[in-house]
């Protein structure tokens, strides 16, 4: 997800290019500002931190970007691509390392496992269909 920050900053483009040219395949996209209740159920396990209230009102106050990348590891290479959630701690050449300065105004959010993929998806995405097709170039990304 592409959080309010990179919406603003018009980081999406270059957000989704990362994660096109790796090779994942986009399967959902969508742009729209969540509701509290929705970014409170998002991040529940984060609940008790002291930083919660901040953290669901930074998610809701404009468009997020949200969509489902499918691909083998994705999970975890989107983790790297993301880069450490601290911006100023992560590597040069991710995400968070080259455009953002502070933990919260990170710029994307990524799922931590499968399972929360699922989830999320689920939780984000509901009853629509998240699209099924098979890229052109697929042959040409993996054997
Ligand atoms: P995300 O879930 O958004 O992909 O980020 P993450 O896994 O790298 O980090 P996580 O621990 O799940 O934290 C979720 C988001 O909460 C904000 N945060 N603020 N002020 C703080 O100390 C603090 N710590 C975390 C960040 O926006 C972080 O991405
Ligand atoms: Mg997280």
């Amino acid at each position: 997800m592409v959080k309010p920050d990179g919406v603003q900053r018009g980081l999406v483009g270059e957000i989704i290019g990362r994660f096109e040219r790796k090779g994942f395949t986009l399967r959902g996209l969508k742009l729209f500002t969540p509701k509290k209740q929705l970014a409170e159920e998002h991040y529940k396990d984060l609940s008790q931190k002291p930083f919660f209230k901040d953290l669901v009102d930074y998610i809701t106050s404009g468009p997020v970007v949200a969509m489902v990348w499918e691909g083998n590891g994705v999970v975890k290479s989107a983790r790297k691509l993301i880069g450490a959630t601290n911006p100023l701690e992560a590597e040069p050449g991710t995400i968070r390392g080259d455009l953002a300065v502070q933990t919260g105004r990170n710029v994307v959010h990524g799922s931590d496992s499968p399972e929360n993929g699922e989830r999320e998806t689920a939780l984000w995405f509901g009853s629509d269909a998240v699209e099924q097709w098979q890229p052109a170039l697929a042959p040409w990304l993996r054997e």
